[in-house]
């Protein structure tokens, strides 16, 4: 403890008060000692920095942990790490075709929980670089976020993940169980594969199975829908088409050539 080296009269102009304070020598020069009142406000004051000090930490570790949490489910999720960023807040509108179609995967998103009960098919098609998978990625990212489990594959490799599991623990039917029983399932790049029948007979099976337990899905295609109907199999297709699907044609022009200017891509929402 400190000891005073002398005890003056001292006043408070903002308690109006007279008081002896201890004047204590501190690194070559005199302080003197607040009064009281002053020194239990200062007292309090510090205390309630330091509060607001630990919550901050609270938040922000609470912030990270969560953003963890959400990160791991998109790498569950298995969406690409470009598209980790892509949310309804950044895709820009600049037509009523885009409005429309952002206006119609939000709502798939906000009202999730129905579409999980009655199901659902969104059909994104259209040319290349509008956004079908940037806005199907932001249904993902906003749904995982509420513990449903979505995955994001192409055609090709769902087919080739059910195909390579010979000499795997997992069988065949468990893989197809998994694609058929995860809440949400973006098909990406339907029309890209080989269309051996083969190959429809998996994608037929999945989607009936999804179809038949109400299970919500998006479908993303260059194709035109008759091509699309093809390539899928006629099968797989009516099934689709029975529950309540929407087709969304994407037909502008391509954002490609403007993702590296655009820095709002580079950011998660706040
Ligand atoms: N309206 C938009 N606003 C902001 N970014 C956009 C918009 N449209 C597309 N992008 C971005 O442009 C890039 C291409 O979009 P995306 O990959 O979603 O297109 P796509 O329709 O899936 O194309 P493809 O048919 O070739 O797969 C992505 O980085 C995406 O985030
Ligand atoms: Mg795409
Ligand atoms: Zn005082």
């Amino acid at each position: 403890m400190l000891k005073p080296v002398k005890v003056i009269d001292a006043y408070c102009e903002k308690h109006d008060k007279k008081y002896k304070a201890n004047v204590y020598h501190v690194f070559n020069h005199e302080s003197v000692q607040p009064c009281p009142r002053c020194h239990i406000e200062n007292t309090r004051a510090m205390a309630v920095a330091s509060q607001v000090e630990q919550a901050r930490i609270v938040i922000s570790a609470r912030e990270k942990r969560e953003r963890d949490e959400w990160q791991a489910k998109q790498l569950k999720t298995s969406i690409p790490e470009l598209y980790q960023t892509r949310f309804f807040s950044n895709y820009r509108v600049e037509s009523k075709a885009q409005q429309s179609a952002l206006d119609i995967c939000r709502e798939f998103a906000d009202n999730f929980s129905a579409y999980r009960r009655s199901g659902g098919t969104l059909v994104l098609a259209g040319t290349p670089g509008t956004g079908k998978t940037h806005l199907s990625c932001s249904i993902a990212n906003q749904i995982i976020q509420q513990d449903y489990t979505a995955v994001f594959i192409t055609v090709v490799e769902m087919v080739r993940k059910i195909h390579s599991t010979y000499g795997t623990s997992e069988g065949e039917q468990e893989v197809i169980d998994r694609f058929s029983n995860v809440d949400f399932l973006i098909l990406d790049e339907v029309g890209k594969q080989s269309g051996s029948l083969s190959e429809q007979n998996l994608v037929s099976e999945v989607i009936a199975n999804r179809v038949n337990h109400h299970r919500p899905n998006v479908l993303l295609s260059n194709l035109e829908l008759e091509k699309m109907k093809e390539t899928l199999g006629e099968r797989a297709w009516d099934r689709l088409t029975e529950g309540r699907s929407t087709l969304v044609d994407f037909n502008w022009e391509s954002y490609r050539s403007r993702v590296s200017g655009d820095k709002k891509l580079q950011q998660r929402p706040a």
